[in-house]
């Protein structure tokens, strides 16, 4: 009789357990407490505005690391991220060899040796093709590319969480390529418009937009030509993975992840991170995506795509590049010229990428869902087990009867 109460008490006690684990765990999950201080300069070593574009340096120092993000729009617009095994490695630019734009080594991350990765990723070129049967085939009917090295760049404009960079070919006429780096993000977060991106204190946001571009057909579609560039392990592979479709980026099923893997193993040093989804308005809603498709990255000419970044050129002696295509918009859907509108956001980072859990509404949806049959099952253990007590004091009785 003592065994049965004690194994009652048990069972009890375990189911209030899991059940009060299963709620905590839906109210507090996810929470990366790694946290990064931040300082942001313009044109680091240099006091007037740089003649040939602005070079921003956001330094991110972990407990005994730092991450420098360097952003630039000398030549094609270029993210550097560089990682550091020490809090307190600096930047050095040799400003008039960078400006010529000539030789590596004019952008250095002091002490050298302090280095453990770096990758830089470089809005190459901008595509359009004329869509005649509206089967969204990228390689039919392109014009002639707009080199993204040859805009004329708006200088950078800061704000407390982001930079932004337009800039316009000579014959778009009107209208505007713009990028905005944001983030450099002191901890973990989630950005606030769509696609809602999940970021961490080792990544930054980039998003990209084409605002009132007269297209050069009614039925004109875009693509984007993206260059990543790295030493030792460039960003050489896309991995698609099944991403919870939750609240904050409905009917998208998916995520792509162009990763740098260190040799013979599976541990991904950097990556570039996006969901397969842009925007058709400045203001991103459900009823503006339009889908977008990648090309398999390609290894390309890595002195070839250096000569387009200033950046690259200056920071990588040996550069290697990897580059891809992302297309905007599949068949059926509308063109470019519907709303002369088109947006997308993508994260880099350092380390594992970033990997979506319910959100807090689903979560606690969950919780209720789960929790209201555990709490009847531990009301009901309960009162069986009471039961079960009662019972054999009862049975004491009868012999008295
Ligand atoms: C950082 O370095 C200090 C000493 O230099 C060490 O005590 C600490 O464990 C290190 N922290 C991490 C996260 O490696
Ligand atoms: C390129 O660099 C070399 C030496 O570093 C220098 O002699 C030459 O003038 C430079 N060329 C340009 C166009 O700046
Ligand atoms: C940082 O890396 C360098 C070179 O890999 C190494 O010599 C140094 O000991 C490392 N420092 C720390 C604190 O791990
Ligand atoms: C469009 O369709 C027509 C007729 O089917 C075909 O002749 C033409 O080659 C197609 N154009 C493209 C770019 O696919
Ligand atoms: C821009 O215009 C020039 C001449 O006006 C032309 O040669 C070039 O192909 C055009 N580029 C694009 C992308 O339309
Ligand atoms: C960010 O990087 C630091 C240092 O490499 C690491 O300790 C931390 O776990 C990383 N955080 C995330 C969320 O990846
Ligand atoms: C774009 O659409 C408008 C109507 O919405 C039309 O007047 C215009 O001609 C179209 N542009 C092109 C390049 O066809
Ligand atoms: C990676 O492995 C390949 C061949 O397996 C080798 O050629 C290359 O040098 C290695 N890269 C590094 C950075 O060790
Ligand atoms: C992107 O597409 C264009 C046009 O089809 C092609 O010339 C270019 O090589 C592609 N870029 C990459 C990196 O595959």
């Amino acid at each position: 009789m003592a065994a049965t109460s004690r194994s009652c008490r048990v069972s009890v006690l375990l189911m209030f357990v899991s059940s009060v684990l299963s709620l905590s765990l839906g109210l507090f999950s996810g929470g990366d407490a790694y946290r990064r201080q931040l300082s942001v300069q313009l044109n680091p070593g240099l006091p007037l505005p740089a003649p040939g574009g602005d070079l921003l340096h956001v330094r991110a120092v972990g407990d005994n690391d730092t991450l420098h993000f360097l952003f630039c729009s000398q030549g094609a617009p270029t993210l550097l991220i560089v990682h550091t095994n020490t809090s307190s490695s600096t930047v050095k630019v040799d400003w008039p060899k960078f400006e010529a734009r000539n030789n590596s080594g004019s952008v250095k991350v002091e002490p050298e040796s302090s280095v453990l990765y770096s990758t830089a990723i470089i809005f190459s070129r901008l595509l359009e093709y004329d869509d005649v049967n509206n089967t969204a085939d990228p390689s039919s009917d392109l014009f002639p590319p707009y080199e993204l090295q040859g805009f004329q760049w708006s200088g950078l404009s800061l704000s407390e969480e982001s930079a932004q960079l337009c800039g316009a070919a000579k014959n778009f006429s009107s209208g505007s390529f713009c990028l905005q780096v944001s983030g450099h993000f002191a901890s973990e977060g989630r950005d606030q418009s769509m696609p809602h991106l999940l970021h961490t204190a080792n990544t930054s946001q980039i998003k990209v937009w084409l605002d009132g571009v007269l297209p050069r057909a009614a039925r004109s579609r875009f693509v984007l030509e993206v260059q990543a560039v790295g030493g030792a392990y460039p960003l050489s592979r896309v991995e698609i993975h099944r991403s919870i479709d939750d609240e904050f980026t409905p009917t998208i099923f998916k995520v792509s992840q162009w990763v740098s893997l260190a040799n013979g193993s599976s541990d991904v040093l950097g990556f570039l991170q996006w969901k397969p989804v842009a925007y058709r308005r400045s203001n991103p809603a459900l009823e503006y995506a339009t889908q977008c498709r990648h090309s398999e990255p390609r290894r390309t000419n890595g002195e070839e795509t250096a000569a387009q970044s200033a950046l690259v050129k200056a920071f990588y002696a040996e550069p290697e590049s990897f580059g891809l295509n992302v297309s905007f918009g599949t068949a059926g859907e509308p063109f470019y010229n519907s709303t002369r509108f088109l947006s997308w956001t993508m994260l880099v980072g350092i380390g594992s990428p970033p990997v979506d859990s319910f959100s807090p509404l689903v979560m606690s949806m969950m919780a209720v869902g789960l929790g209201t049959p555990m709490i009847l099952l531990l009301l009901g253990g309960v009162y069986v087990c009471v039961r079960k007590r009662a019972a054999p004091s009862a049975m004491a009785y009868e012999p008295i009867n």
